[in-house]
């Protein structure tokens, strides 16, 4: 297998080493995310403000004439395969789960798929919280689509990628993260209500860069504190509605509701409830700082929703606190929180473009001489939901190297 300097391009061709055959010219490609506010109010109804990034999975395919899915990751080193109509026999939550779901999810909402070989790659880092399984779903969904002859739905499909995540895989997670990886516009972030799947492209303004800070740290219990965290809001909402019965997330509550239901609820539902209902203003607030171009509010938004991940909702770290706080510290930086679902992974820090090289080498070197964790900085840039590479056009279309004189 050659290089060509072209991943994608790359991917077509391995793809040809191990399946024998030739994959279509298309290349299925959905990206990462980040989330620049609204944590943990996705599953409350509520707004987020979560913006694609220029990482992503893509996939290499081909149809087949027999029902069979048989996908090789190249990240996991492995070829699987099941019979489209067998799909529940590999339930589980391993990467190939996230495939299979999506192809369940798909043909249980009545989509006739056709059989497929997949070759998966990408470079969204696995397990960091900048969700490489909602784009690891939404490239497997456009390929299926594309396979399979069915009109692109992005809305549609991030339900479904949802819908596999919570019933296939065993994930309780919200839309926010399929929905960014489906439906969000290039140059943009996505204002997205999640309870109507309403959406607005906020252009992201060229004077501010999101730089992704990788605290390198883990943490095996995500999953369980999480749903421990929907228990919360859940229970929050039952007792809520003794006092209101209109009430059907915490979207529907305000501050002064909330007051008035203190004395029935124990202080952690209490205090959990609270960073919902005030972390569900700041989508909103932050799109229009942005808008206006009011950088320090906008980052002053991101750390109030920090201090309010950290305080009231319980969800970050150690590393994370320290990577936000040394990011804080540099003059370039007008704000910084943890993204995603928090305890270990990801923080963003909003940061003047012009310095952003620095405050890079800065704040790694700072947090590097503190931390022992394979931790990463980037800068990222917004882009499109997922869709279809053209790799020979753009391959077509490179212009010849001029030779040096
Ligand atoms: C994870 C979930 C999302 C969302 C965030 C927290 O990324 O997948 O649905 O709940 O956590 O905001």
């Amino acid at each position: 297998m050659g290089h060509t300097g072209n991943p994608m391009e790359d991917s077509r061709s391995r793809f040809g080493d191990l399946f024998g055959a030739s994959p279509a010219p298309l290349i299925a490609r959905a990206p990462g995310r980040v989330n620049l506010i609204g944590e943990h109010t996705d599953y409350n109804d509520g707004w987020v403000f979560p913006m694609a990034i220029d990482r992503h999975v893509w996939i290499a395919f081909a149809k087949r004439s027999d029902p069979i899915l048989r996908v090789h990751s190249v990240a996991f080193k492995e070829t699987r395969e099941v019979a489209l109509n067998d799909l529940e026999s590999v339930r589980g939550s391993d990467w190939f789960s996230y495939v299979a779901g999506v192809a369940w999810a798909m043909a249980s909402s009545g989509i006739d798929l056709s059989g497929i070989d997949m070759l998966v790659d990408g470079n969204v880092p696995v397990g960091s919280g900048l969700s490489s399984s909602a784009a690891l779903e939404m490239a497997t969904a456009r390929a299926l689509c594309e396979a399979s002859g069915i009109a692109w739905h992005p809305k549609k499909m991030a339900r479904l990628g949802q819908k596999a995540e919570n019933e296939f895989v065993g994930v309780n997670c919200g839309v926010m993260d399929q929905m960014a990886s489906a439906a969000a516009q290039p140059d943009c972030a996505l204002l997205l209500d999640c309870r109507s799947l309403e959406t607005e492209d906020v252009l992201f303004p060229e004077e501010t860069t999101i730089v992704v800070m990788d605290t390198g740290s883990r943490r095996s219990l995500a999953a369980s504190t999480y749903n421990d965290r929907r228990a919360s809001c859940e229970h929050a909402v039952e007792i809520l509605r003794s006092v209101e019965p209109e009430i059907r997330a915490l979207r529907d509550v305000d501050r002064d509701l909330l007051e008035s239901a203190r004395p029935l609820m124990d202080n952690i539902t209490f205090r959990r409830a609270v960073h919902v209902v005030e972390e569900n203003l700041r989508p909103l607030a932050l799109a229009k700082s942005l808008r206006e171009g009011s950088f320090e509010l906008a980052g002053h938004l991101m750390n109030s929703s920090h201090a309010s991940l950290r305080d009231l909702y319980g969800v970050s770290g150690k590393e994370l606190n320290l990577i936000t706080d040394l990011a804080r510290r540099h003059p370039a930086c007008f704000g910084a929180r943890l993204t995603g679902a928090g305890f270990g992974g990801c923080a963003v820090a909003l940061v003047a473009s012009e310095a952003a090289d620095e405050f890079i080498a800065d704040v790694h070197t700072s947090y590097t001489a503190q931390v022992d964790l394979p931790s990463e900085f980037f800068a990222c840039s917004p882009v499109g939901g997922a869709g279809l590479v053209d790799i020979a056009a753009m391959i077509d279309t490179r212009s010849p190297i001029t030779p040096k004189e």
